[in-house]
């Protein structure tokens, strides 16, 4: 067996502000929503995923997505490429009245999650991702591909379903692609053919991984897709998150045990792991949420800056 392989460095983007807050069961208020943004925004991080802007009747808890946007532009717009999450037309129109100058448009490889999230077929998501490339090309644009290897309705997704999707939005012009396992149910191995299939196809071409942790399996998948040259994850702080409309979806895989695996392996994140804790509790608090990341449950002398 070949010994493996690891970068260097990877990149960390946060969702905790659009993946965690969507799947919260109660409101938060917008004060406490930037609050939250503020002090991981501090932390660092090169890409944020800050709100999203989809229906109301959906998501509730996204009402005040144009609040949200315009603060985060006017306080970090300027350091931080803060993306707002859209799955149509008037969700791009929104986000950009609103400041943002990057967007993440969510579809599904599976056809059945794309239906239970966006109420339209993937081809009525593609046909709108080709309008949105075309109208706003002068935006970083990036596609959000749900359920790339297990969807909660039809099972295991054939690899080409996701490049199905991935043909398509290149061809269109998006900029980069997160290959997302929406409901946390990937396995090594699993994700391993699937993402093989990608980088012998499109070879240098730019993806992020988005990963749950449902399964306890999120830092496995990390580290196979690091051992495979994918350098950029999206992650949340707390190990919040979830999708509504992908039943048994639980948390994001924590922003806080990647950051530590990485720093534990001489994997440089450029984030701190020490205030990144200190983030982390701060969430957990404030949502009164269990503090319940692997690397949580280790703390140690946390407030004299000592972790062990
Ligand atoms: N932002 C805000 N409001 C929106 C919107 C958007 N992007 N898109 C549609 N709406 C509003 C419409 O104006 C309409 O409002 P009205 O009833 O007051 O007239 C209502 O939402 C329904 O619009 P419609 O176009 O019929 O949408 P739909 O009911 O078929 O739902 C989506 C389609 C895509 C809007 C909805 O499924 C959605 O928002 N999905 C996102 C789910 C999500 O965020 N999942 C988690 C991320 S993985
Ligand atoms: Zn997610």
């Amino acid at each position: 067996m070949a010994p493996l392989d690891y970068p260097e460095a990877i990149s960390v983007t946060e969702v905790c502000t659009r993946d965690g807050f969507q799947n919260h069961k109660t409101f938060i208020p917008t004060e406490v929503k930037i609050e939250i943004l503020d002090a991981l925004a501090a932390l660092g991080f090169a890409k944020m995923e800050v709100t999203s802007f989809v229906s109301p009747k959906a998501i509730p808890q996204m009402v005040d997505a144009a609040e949200v946007m315009s603060h985060f532009q006017k306080k970090w717009g300027d350091r931080i490429a803060g993306f707002a999450l859209v799955p149509n037309r008037k969700g791009a129109e929104l986000a950009i009245r609103n400041g943002a100058e990057a967007l993440v448009f969510v579809l599904s490889a599976s056809e059945e999650h794309n239906k239970a999230n966006t109420n339209r077929t993937i081809e009525e998501s593609l046909s709108e991702l080709q309008d949105i490339c075309r109208d706003f090309g002068g935006l970083e644009i990036s596609v959000g591909l749900g359920t790339s290897f297990e969807c909660p309705f039809s099972g295991t997704v054939a690899p080409e379903k996701v490049t199905r999707v991935i043909d398509a939005a290149f061809e269109y012009g998006v900029d980069h692609i997160t290959i997302s396992d929406t409901t946390g149910s990937a396995n090594p191995r699993g994700l391993e053919r699937t993402l093989e299939i990608v980088r012998s196809r499109y070879e240098s071409a730019p993806f992020a991984l988005h990963l749950h942790d449902t399964h306890g399996m999120g830092l496995a998948n990390a580290l196979t897709a690091m051992n495979m040259g994918f350098t950029t994850f999206e992650t949340a702080t707390a190990g919040m998150g979830g999708c509504p409309f992908a039943p048994g979806a639980s948390g994001n895989l924590a922003t806080e045990d990647l950051v530590n695996m990485a720093g534990r392996m001489g994997i440089d994140t450029g984030i701190d792991l020490i205030e990144l804790l200190r983030v982390s509790r701060e969430i957990a608090h404030k949502l009164a949420l269990p503090w319940k990341s692997h690397v949580a449950s280790t703390r140690i002398g946390l407030d004299e800056g000592v972790y062990c």
